[in-house]
């Protein structure tokens, strides 16, 4: 007889790339919510490793003992269950996400390819903008399936409405349901017919124009935050939405999400990804929701559909190089 223990069942882990705010705060909070080993690999010699340390500090205090390695070798983040590629320049104070096409598309390009010739078989989520057509390259460069590459917009898009409804009413934010679909851009479609407060539609709750102003500033809500911060972006929301669709893959939720998804003719659209409700679980994106839309918001859908498609073209011209 032997006392040995049964071997512990292999824990999931998680490579974040990129080491900057965003990725920072999703290594804490998918350490801190006990959901993953976390791997964050950066190419800034010492920022990954003085983070990790930093966080693998606190796991006594915050009473879990999750594992984090920090590293510029993507041989460490040999295994990963899913990728999270945060990686790449963030906007500045008048710069529009689509400025960013060229030189972070080129950083998306590179470490996935060496992320995935490591952990072959993982998920991918990209929180890297331009959102949707990174997300597109990310799939396009993985030779993954199309339901396992996918962008986090919506859901923090979505938790933007869903704040500004909340404090328009004085409620909790939990009892507000929002739903934002399309690019993660100006030109994104928040849905009001589609957004509930326990249930009951917004629109029955507010005056029109004051849910235009919330939906005006959900349209603005990652930029109100780059003009107050002045150097760099949001990244505590960001990475919660980021942190939200990493739990819903590991524990097989089955959460419905809008996230960036590749379309094959769902809403009339393909060949691109964009912002559309998702069932998502263990195997990725396991349905595509299409909702039925009035003709406005479905031209909505297609303008912002259309920007996304032209900085494609950009953007696929890094997959020859
Ligand atoms: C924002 C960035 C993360 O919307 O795109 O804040």
């Amino acid at each position: 007889m032997t006392n040995a223990l049964p071997l512990p069942r292999r824990s999931s882990q998680v490579t974040v790339v990129g080491a900057g705010n965003v990725g920072s705060t999703l290594a804490q909070r998918l350490l801190e919510r006990n959901l993953a080993d976390v791997v964050l690999v950066d190419i800034v010699a010492g920022r990954p490793q003085g983070v990790a340390l930093d966080l693998s500090q606190a796991a006594g205090s915050e009473g879990h003992n999750r594992t984090i390695v920090g590293t510029n070798d993507y041989q460490d983040t040999a295994n990963s269950d899913i990728v999270v590629i945060t990686a790449g320049l963030p906007r500045r104070p008048g710069m529009t996400r689509d400025d960013l096409t060229q030189v972070n598309g080129k950083i998306v390009v590179d470490t996935l390819r060496q992320a995935l010739a490591v952990s072959p078989g993982a998920s991918v989520i990209v929180v890297t903008n331009p959102l949707d057509v990174m997300t597109y390259l990310a799939w396009r460069v993985s030779g993954l399936p199309p339901q396992q590459v996918m962008g986090m917009a919506g859901v923090l898009d979505s938790a933007r409405f869903q704040t500004f409804i909340a404090w328009e009413l004085g409620v909790p934010p939990q009892d507000v349901s929002a739903m934002v679909l399309g690019g993660h851009g100006d030109l994104m479609v928040p849905l009001p017919s589609y957004t509930t407060v326990s249930g009951i539609p917004v629109a029955e709750l507010m005056p029109a124009s004051r849910l235009q102003a919330l939906i005006d500033r959900t349209r603005n809500g990652g930029a109100e935050i780059v003009q107050l911060l002045k150097q760099g972006g949001a990244y505590y929301a960001p990475a919660s939405s980021a942190c939200v669709m990493v739990e819903a893959i590991l524990r097989n939720q089955r959460r419905i999400l809008p996230l960036a998804a590749h379309l094959t003719g769902q809403y009339g659209l393909e060949d691109l990804c964009l912002g559309v409700p998702c069932r998502l679980g263990q195997t990725g994106i396991e349905a595509i929701l299409e909702l039925s839309l009035t003709p406005t918001e479905q031209a909505a859908l297609e303008r912002s559909a259309a920007a996304v498609k032209e900085q494609l073209q950009q953007a696929l011209a890094l997959l020859e190089s």
